[in-house]
């Protein structure tokens, strides 16, 4: 769609007086309409949110070989991930040239070609077309009445930062390096090249993936939804950063009361080695970070692991999540501490699984809150964050 054109959907859904409302000073602020969390507004993100920005859609380690193919659906934009002979990463629309049919609808290992299934039309791990299969007839796998000018995969731009990887399907994003720059200043404390990749899990939130992403953005529901993360910690003293279309994040220095109480409350008996300092003389800050790395990815550092996750749309009140544990080197996969990793994995897993009924609950109240016109509002002290999300969302769709 054109910017004017989006602009033009963007104010029949949320008019310039809800873009005034939005950022008004905060604690007057109103956040985003019911509407912005439905099937109409998802529309519109489709085709002028997710194309514009890099958006984490997969780990490196999902394709950890040459040859290997991993789809990905973002939005509804079929995305085929490979990792060539050379072992490079590359990402093309996931639509073969002849008929539109997904040449590869699951992930696969071991390839040298690509072929749909369909017709046999057959690409290099270049996307490069190859061979098209008695296309001039029985025996004949050419044609001279057949063009074949513009019939390679179409390639998406690509990057990785640790084991994320990002795409931007629209080709205007700014340069990659320039674009994580803030983030991989945020946590360049830690030397996040030494974790390597440990258990996953994957679930679905029954909900906007705007509610999903708004669950994990803010620690002011911590106490009250998830009072076993403030066990044995007297404070957490949290710090808020942004910059909206890379990350948005909250930091902690924890001070504790008891620190065998909170780690144990997170199913962690310390046992797993720090993640070291980046600073030689330095000693691992004992912080963590939250961070919502823009717009559909995770990033949770401790200590001594660090989680990534996805949080990728599955329709308008849909959302799949997925999440992979990091360790220090052979922590990750030594098997004397699979039980302790796997605790680990059980302790996160019950914090978003208590996320789910207040993001069910609240999807389902964004459509009614309209009809009766009622607004929803920030805290000045947790939430700031939540309404630089929100009003990224607004500004990349208005292409500002
Ligand atoms: S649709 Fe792929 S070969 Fe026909
Ligand atoms: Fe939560």
């Amino acid at each position: 769609m054109s910017n004017t054109t989006a602009q033009a959907a963007l104010d029949g859904l949320i008019g310039a007086e809800r873009i005034a409302a939005l950022n008004d000073t905060l604690g007057k602020a109103k956040g985003l309409p019911g509407a912005a969390y439905g099937p109409d507004f998802y529309r519109l993100e489709q085709t002028d949110f997710f194309p514009r920005l890099w958006c984490p859609v997969a780990f490196a380690s999902d394709l950890p070989d040459p040859g290997d193919a991993y789809p990905v659906d973002l939005a509804g934009w079929k995305i085929l991930l490979l990792r060539d002979k050379t072992g490079e990463l590359r990402a093309f629309h996931n639509v073969c040239r002849h008929r539109a049919m997904q040449p590869v609808p699951s992930p696969c290992k071991g390839l040298s070609h690509i072929t749909c299934a369909w017709h046999a039309w057959t690409y290099g791990l270049d996307g490069k077309l190859v061979a098209t299969p008695t296309i001039g007839g029985e025996r004949e796998n050419a044609s001279p009445d057949f063009d074949k000018a513009d019939t390679d995969l179409r390639p998406i731009r690509i990057a990785q930062w640790f084991d994320l990887i990002f795409v931007n399907i629209d080709g205007q994003a700014p340069p990659f390096d320039e674009h994580i720059a803030p983030l991989a200043d945020l946590v360049s404390e830690f030397d996040h090249t030494k974790l390597a990749r440990a258990e996953d899990w994957s679930t679905v939130y029954p909900a906007n993936w705007k509610v999903t992403v708004e669950s994990v953005l803010e620690e002011y529901h911590i106490p009250f939804g998830h009072p076993q993360l403030t066990r044995g910690v007297r404070r957490h003293n949290p710090m808020l950063h942004g910059a909206g279309r890379t990350f948005m994040a909250t930091s902690n220095d924890r001070e504790y009361t008891d620190r065998a109480k909170a780690d144990s409350a997170m199913g962690m008996p310390g046992i797993f080695p720090p993640i070291p300092s980046t600073d030689p003389n330095g000693t691992t800050p004992n912080r963590s970070h939250f961070i919502v790395v823009s717009p559909t990815g995770a990033m949770q550092t401790r200590s001594d692991h660090m989680l990534l996750g996805l949080m990728l749309p599955n329709g308008p009140d849909s959302t799949n999540v997925r999440f992979v544990h990091y360790y220090v080197g052979d922590a990750a996969t030594d098997p004397a501490l699979a039980p302790v990793r796997d605790k680990l994995v059980e302790a996160w897993k019950v914090v978003f699984a208590q996320d789910v009924d207040f993001v069910r609950n609240t999807q389902a109240n964004h459509a009614l809150r309209d009809e009766v016109g009622l607004d929803t509002r920030f805290s000045p002290y947790w939430e700031s964050n939540l309404r630089q999300f929100q009003q990224m969302v607004v500004e990349v769709i208005r292409g500002d």
